[in-house]
């Protein structure tokens, strides 16, 4: 088969790897891809929000299966166009990627579903949200963005002043664009943060083995959020007990709940969650895999991605067993200095010793070949993954390996996995 993959991170880099180990593959197109993944598979110099290219790209090479990774095609209705000129793919529609692409839509949901999540109000005026802010006079409290904004839509405020400067910011400024019309105020609750990628088919859920997303720049989760600088598989909080009761209460309710809207989500649909003294709390719902969590989930998996893929398509996830190893993954983001304010891209890196047979996998995010070699592009640049019998010492490897890496103004936490 061919297949075309779009996307062009570490997320798929890490989906790309695994894709391609399955015997039906036989040749993988990624648009636009990145300098790691051209060295597994073709390249193409279309971007990933480019429907239009995408489709007469697919038509001429005449591809047989299209796996849609990030969320702003899936949130544009890339599944829909590519449905409509006869493709089959992995991913959600867009009616279904709203989950996502609107968090005004995805409480709404929840609330409607009884499924358990901050309670919250939603504000499309600013003077609206400041008066709010003001008479509940509670703090920190959490101002979100409705729409998609790189994962730095979300604030959460010490104080009246730091909540009326994000308002301002979202509502006025329009620093996210439309994503910032309307805005999600919301209890800030505490406890400890799962990711929980799972397969759907709207039939049946299948989740895959838990994760931990490091989200802040700095160590001890301080600093402004990022896109994630590092990621440990399986998250140590995520108990079988815990594991039933979000089968039950959160990932089967949600996909009836699509279902009931008449937005049946096939794909994979990623549970942010908060382990409160209440109990799980949904945080965020993305329509896609997580990056950096698909650098250390999908190691760890045993079933070929690509059955499992074609089956989600295919409306027979029943049939496939989804099997993950029980060892342990911990991947070290390495990023630009400044990331995610102010930071300077094109300086050559090097890997250093690096034995691709090893337990380490080097998923590129932000790196780009010039005809000098290997430069940085982005603000993330390359996630390490090491594979060991266990967590500390998947976390030692990622961290004796990430060390041989080196460009000018290399940053990486030193508390990932710790
Ligand atoms: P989100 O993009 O919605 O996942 O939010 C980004 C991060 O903000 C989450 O991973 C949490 O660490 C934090 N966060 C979001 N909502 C809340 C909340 N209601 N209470 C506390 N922290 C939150
Ligand atoms: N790591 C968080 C995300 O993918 O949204």
């Amino acid at each position: 088969m061919k297949l075309m993959v779009i996307g062009g991170g570490g997320r798929e880099h890490a989906i790309v790897t695994y894709l391609k180990k399955s015997p039906k593959i036989d040749s993988i197109y990624v648009l636009p891809g990145n300098a790691g993944i051209a060295e597994i598979a073709e390249t193409i110099d279309i971007a990933a929000t480019d429907i239009d290219g995408m489709i007469e790209f697919a038509k001429r090479t005449d591809i047989d299966f299209v796996f849609v990774s990030p969320d702003d095609p899936l949130v544009l209705g890339a599944v829909d166009a590519l449905t409509e000129a006869g493709f089959k793919c992995f991913g959600p529609n867009k009616a279904a990627a709203e989950i996502e692409g609107s968090k005004v839509f995805s409480k709404n949901l929840m609330k409607k579903y009884g499924i358990p999540t901050a309670s919250y109000n939603i504000f499309d005026s600013y003077d609206a949200a400041v008066a709010y802010i003001k008479q509940a006079d509670s703090y920190p409290t959490v101002i979100k963005v409705e729409g998609l904004a790189l994962g730095k839509g979300v604030t959460i405020a010490e104080s009246f002043s730091a909540a009326e400067t994000a308002l301002k910011a979202a509502m006025k400024d329009k620093v996210f664009g439309d994503s910032g019309n309307r805005v999600v105020i919301e209890e800030f609750l505490t406890g400890p943060e799962v990711s929980m990628l799972c397969f759907t088919d709207g039939k049946v859920i299948k989740p895959m083995v838990s994760s931990m997303d490091y989200k802040a720049i700095y160590e001890g989760n301080t600093g402004p959020n990022t896109g994630g600088m590092g990621a440990v598989s399986p998250n140590r909080y995520y108990t079988d007990e815990i594991a039933n009761y979000c089968m039950q209460q959160i990932f089967i309710p949600t996909m009836n709940a699509m279902n009931l809207e008449g937005r049946t989500f096939k794909g994979c649909i990623y549970f942010g969650l908060m382990l409160t003294d209440k109990g799980p709390y949904v945080i965020e719902y993305n329509c896609r895999f997580g990056d950096p969590e698909t650098q250390v989930v999908l190691p760890l998996l045993e079933t070929d991605l690509f059955s499992i893929v074609e089956a989600v398509a295919d409306s027979r996830l029943d049939e496939i067993d989804v099997v993950f190893s029980d060892a342990y993954a911990c991947c070290v983001v390495a990023a630009s200095g400044g990331y995610p304010v102010k930071y300077e891209i094109g300086k050559p890196i090097s890997f250093g010793d690096f034995n691709p047979e090893s337990n380490i996998h080097i998923f590129h995010s932000g790196t780009k070949l010039t005809r000098e070699g290997l430069i940085t592009a982005g603000g993330r640049v390359v996630g390490v993954t090491a594979i060991a019998a266990t967590a500390n010492q998947a976390r030692v490897d990622a961290y004796e390996a990430v060390k041989n890496i080196s460009f000018e103004d290399i940053y990486f936490r030193m508390d990932i996995g710790s």
